[in-house]
């Protein structure tokens, strides 16, 4: 199987979160081009054991590199938070970016000394979210907010309305009570919910979306590494392995871009059932 394109950057999720990346990828480095995969199949990731987000995350990277694919940007905690090491060392010769809950930036601007972060079961049980905060929050108190179900309420479009603000409430309130003042979004779905959570925190409580940052990560690895794009060739192109349909909807109503996606069954990852391309999208993506 192929998904051949010029030195595209590859970027993944379990569904459509990785597109709250994916967005500010384009956004700040408009040259470059993306393959985007979402795993439908298999979502949600954060409930599942880590040797199955691993087998996904490695067969989804295996197909990233053999499109040519220079870095891969692997736009979800839950897959960073379980995979990355594993990730780096099956594949040594590609730059492979994860994404863990920003805490650091939290740790800085925190006043109160309370930092809330939200994310799935399996981010929190990772080692790289204990490493994170290990070096990072000795000095705060960081208090751990299971989210479950939010990740599908994004993909199901639920985005706002009683049942959403009544699901995030439940959330948020013993973050609050705790005394957070600064919330770290650690899954890349939150970003979509971003408003209602604003809306109900407040304006005193900030709410960290680590996306921006992730993007300028890229951008200067890219520059580092002199692998910058030409200007003027960008092309993106995404793939689900649920119904292709489905996702130019979804994605639709989430980024305001026309994706075009092509659907890969899951068996067409494990073996080689031939290639399957959707049409580059020449056009700039609309305003988003
Ligand atoms: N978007 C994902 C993350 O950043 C995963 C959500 C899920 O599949 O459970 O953690």
């Amino acid at each position: 199987m192929s998904l051949a394109s010029p030195v595209p950057i590859g970027i993944f999720d379990s569904g459509l979160g990785g597109l709250s990346v994916w967005r500010q990828i384009v956004r700040q480095l408009p040259d470059e081009s993306t393959v985007y995969f979402a795993d439908r199949a298999h979502v949600p990731y954060g409930g599942r054991q880590p040797q199955e987000i691993r087998a996904y995350s490695e067969a989804i990277c295996t197909a990233l590199t053999e499109a040519g694919c220079k870095v891969i940007v692997v736009a979800c905690n839950t897959a960073s938070a379980v995979a990355l090491h594993h990730l780096r060392e099956r594949f040594p010769d590609c730059l492979i970016l994860g994404l863990e809950p920003a805490v650091k930036p939290a740790v800085a601007i925190t006043r109160s000394g309370v930092v809330g972060v939200m994310a799935t079961p399996a981010t929190f049980q990772g080692r790289l979210y204990r490493a994170t905060v290990g070096r990072h929050a000795a000095s705060v108190q960081v208090v751990e907010q299971v989210c479950l179900g939010l990740a599908d309420l994004v993909e199901a479009g639920d985005l706002a309305g009683a049942r959403t603000d009544a699901l995030l409430l439940s959330f948020l309130q013993p973050m609050l009570a705790a005394g957070a003042d600064t919330i770290v979004l650690g899954c890349t779905h939150y970003p979509f919910v971003i408003e209602a959570i604003r809306r109900l925190v407040g304006p005193d409580v900030a709410v960290i979306d680590p996306a921006p940052a992730v993007a300028r990560h890229l951008g200067s690895l890219l520059h580092h590494y002199a692998m910058q794009a030409p200007a003027g060739s960008a092309c993106h192109r995404f793939f689900t392995t649920g119904e292709a349909g489905q996702f130019d909807r979804d994605a639709l109503r989430l980024i305001a871009v026309e994706t075009a996606s092509a659907s890969i069954p899951w068996r067409v990852l494990d073996g080689s059932e031939g290639e399957l391309l959707p049409p580059c999208l020449q056009s700039p993506p609309r305003p988003f």
